[in-house]
C-alpha cells in the first residue's frame, strides 16, 4: 500500500511503476528488468504481459458486456477460447456470475468496479496497481472491494499495489510505503528509515 497526502506523488509513483510515465531521473526495476531501457513497443509489451490495473474509476466500455471487457487486455495478446474461459472464471471469482452478459451501462458502481478487477486479473499479470480503487465508492461497498482483493491476492497469489488515502479501509496489508515530500518512506510514519 501507498499512502500520503494529497499531491505527494502517490500516483506519479504508481504511473511510472505501470509504465504510464516516465521518470526525468533514476530507474524503474521491475521484476529484474529496469523498464527505464526499454523501447516504446517493449514498453506495450511488457506493460499487457506483466501489469494490471485499476482506477479510481472503472473505465469499462460502456457498449460492451461485462464478460467483453474483461476480455479486452488479453485480446491484445491472444484471442481464443481460453481467454472467455479465463475472463468467465475471473468473474465467477469476483462474484458476478450472473451479470456475465449484461452491458456495462446496466451494472452498479460497486459491480463495474469487480469487473475492473477482473479486468485487471485476466493477464495474469506480475503487479496489478490499483490507484484509489474504492475511491468513488460509498463505505459499504468500499469494504466489500477491499475484501475482494485481498482474497484475490491471497487465492492467487497475486501482488497488488494500492494507492488510497484512506488507510483506515485496509487494515491489513503486507507492507506500508509512506510518500512525503517527495520521498519514500517504509512504513506508516515519516521518522521511520528513509528508503534510498
Ligand atoms: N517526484 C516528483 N517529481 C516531480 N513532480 C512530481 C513528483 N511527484 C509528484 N509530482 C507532481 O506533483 C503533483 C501531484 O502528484 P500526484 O498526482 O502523483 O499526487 P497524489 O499523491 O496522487 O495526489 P492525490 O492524492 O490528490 O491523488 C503532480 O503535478 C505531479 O506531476
Ligand atoms: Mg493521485
Amino acid at each position: 500500500m501507498i499512502v500520503g497526502s494529497s499531491g505527494s506523488g502517490k500516483s506519479t509513483l504508481l504511473n511510472m511503476i505501470g509504465l504510464l510515465d516516465k521518470p526525468t531521473n533514476g530507474k524503474v526495476i521491475l521484476d529484474h528488468t529496469e523498464t527505464t531501457q526499454l523501447t516504446d513497443s517493449q514498453v506495450s509489451e511488457y506493460r499487457n504481459k506483466k501489469l494490471g490495473f485499476v482506477f479510481q474509476f472503472s473505465n469499462l466500455l460502456q457498449d460492451l458486456t461485462v464478460l467483453e471487457n474483461v476480455m479486452l487486455p488479453q485480446q491484445i495478446n491472444q484471442n481464443s477460447e481460453e481467454v472467455q474461459q479465463k475472463a468467465k472464471q475471473l468473474l465467477i471469482k469476483v462474484g458476478l456470475e450472473d451479470q456475465i452478459p449484461k452491458r456495462a451501462n446496466k451494472i452498479s458502481g460497486g459491480q463495474a468496479q469487480r469487473v475492473a478487477i477482473a479486468r485487471g486479473l485476466v493477464n495474469s499479470p506480475t503487479i496489478v496497481l490499483a490507484d484509489e480503487p474504492t475511491g468513488n465508492l460509498d463505505s459499504v461497498t468500499a469494504a466489500n472491494i477491499v475484501k475482494l482483493m485481498k482474497s484475490m491476492a491471497r487465492e492467487l497469489d497475486q501482488t497488488f499495489i494500492i494507492v488510497t488515502h484512506d488507510r483506515e479501509q485496509f487494515p491489513d496489508v503486507d507492507r506500508v510505503i509512506t510518500i512525503k515530500d517527495g520521498r519514500s518512506f517504509e512504513g506508516e510514519e515519516p521518522q521511520m528509515e528513509v528508503l534510498a
